[in-house]
């Protein structure tokens, strides 16, 4: 795994060539129709042919923009009809501007599948002791508290701990629909909008899943 202060020295040197690469991107080839879905950090493994995959890694990931998710999107105002993201947003320092942005450029009645590290079910796996469920990424630990600090927080890399309590707070806060529904990895109520992403979903722990997910809608009429 690269260095957190790697990292950090890539989006100060390069975010403002990302900021400049993000407005002419919505200036000059941005979709107005809605017929562009938009995956948010596909990484090394999961680019999704025929949407518009974003990342900051254009180096040995892949993608189709290559932009800051911290900063506002390079989307049009109610232009998109999906957005999705799979353990991303853990990464992102202000998560409620971020859902305000995916929030202003979805079109009324599109809908945001959106998922990451399960904080829920890792409290419960810490009280309950078992070890195995968390993994030995970034590092191995042989404690308990070890491993949930590990799975938790990612070597620094994880900036917030996703519950459904916080994710449903912060979405309702940005304007989508309440209560946000929880749902199992590879299942959708969007099939028409999300069937290609379900494949790349690694989840093995159907009981008590290690990706809390989420689907979000923007109300029809806002
Ligand atoms: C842990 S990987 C997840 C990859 C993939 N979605 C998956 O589920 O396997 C996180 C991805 O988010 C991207 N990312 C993190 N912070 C970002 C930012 N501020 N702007 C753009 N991309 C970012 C990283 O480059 C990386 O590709």
């Amino acid at each position: 795994m690269i260095s957190r202060d790697a990292k950090q020295f890539f989006f100060l040197s390069l975010g403002p060539a990302m900021g400049v690469n993000g407005w002419l991107y919505r200036r000059l080839r941005a979709p107005r129709t809605g017929a562009a879905r938009v995956h948010l950090g596909p990484g090394i493994k999961t680019y999704l042919k025929g949407w518009v995959n974003v990342d900051a890694n254009c180096f040995t990931g892949r993608c189709d923009l290559w932009a800051d998710l911290r900063r506002p999107l390079p989307f049009h105002n109610d232009s998109i009809p999906a957005f999705y993201s799979h353990h991303v947003i853990e990464h992102l320092p202000d998560l409620r501007s971020h859902f305000r942005e995916v929030f202003r450029c979805l079109q009324p009645g599109g809908v945001y599948r959106t998922g990451g590290p399960h904080g829920d079910s890792s409290v419960a796996k810490f009280i309950a002791g078992d070890d195995a469920w968390f993994s030995d990424f970034p590092d191995a630990a042989v404690s308990t508290g070890g491993r949930f600090d590990n799975y938790l927080l990612c070597r620094g890399e994880h900036l917030h701990i996703l519950t459904l309590s916080f994710l449903g707070e912060l979405l309702a806060d940005a304007g989508f629909d309440a209560p946000v529904v929880c749902l199992p990895a590879k299942e959708t109520r969007h099939p028409e909008l999300f069937s290609e992403c379900l494949a790349t979903e690694w989840e093995s722990d159907y009981d008590c899943p290690h990706t809390l997910i989420v689907e979000a809608r923007k109300p029809a009429r806002v």
